[in-house]
């Protein structure tokens, strides 16, 4: 074992698939690694998340397997849209921009985003009992 913290920057390859193997717990992100002051972090969703916004930042989402719904409230008039990240594709929510992950089929995702980020945002809807509140666990915990 490395006494590496799993925050730290990595020294040594990893491997998303076997991150992704190490933790089961769904819409509940482990921190890969840093990269200045921004996490990688990788997640197991399956159902729907919550609606949520992040003021002051952007979200970065590539899947890693699987497919990804974001719905979005970016219209003019506050309306809704849905965007289908199939595997592979990226898509960035910006800031201050109401959103809500679903992944009916399942999916693994990676996100880029500012450490301490909240994977509820700053605002939110009632938050269902299974997804985890937090700013992302170390990988291994
Ligand atoms: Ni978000």
């Amino acid at each position: 074992m490395s006494n590496e913290t799993a925050t730290s920057p990595v020294t040594e390859p990893i491997l998303l698939s076997a991150a992704l193997g190490s933790f089961e717990a769904l819409w509940s992100p482990r921190i890969v690694t840093r990269v200045n002051d921004y996490d990688v972090r990788v997640a197991k969703v399956a159902g729907e998340h919550v609606w949520h916004v992040h003021e002051d930042t952007d979200e970065f989402f590539l899947v890693v397997d699987g497919a990804l719904d974001i719905a979005l409230r970016d219209g003019e008039d506050g309306g809704e849209r849905c965007v289908t990240l199939e595997r592979g594709a990226v898509f960035v929510v910006p800031r201050g921009v109401w959103h809500r992950p679903r992944a009916d089929r399942g999916a693994s995702i990676l996100l880029f985003e500012p450490s301490g980020t909240s994977t509820v945002g700053d605002a939110h809807d009632e938050v269902p009992g299974h997804v985890d509140v937090t700013t992302g666990h170390a990988l291994g915990t």
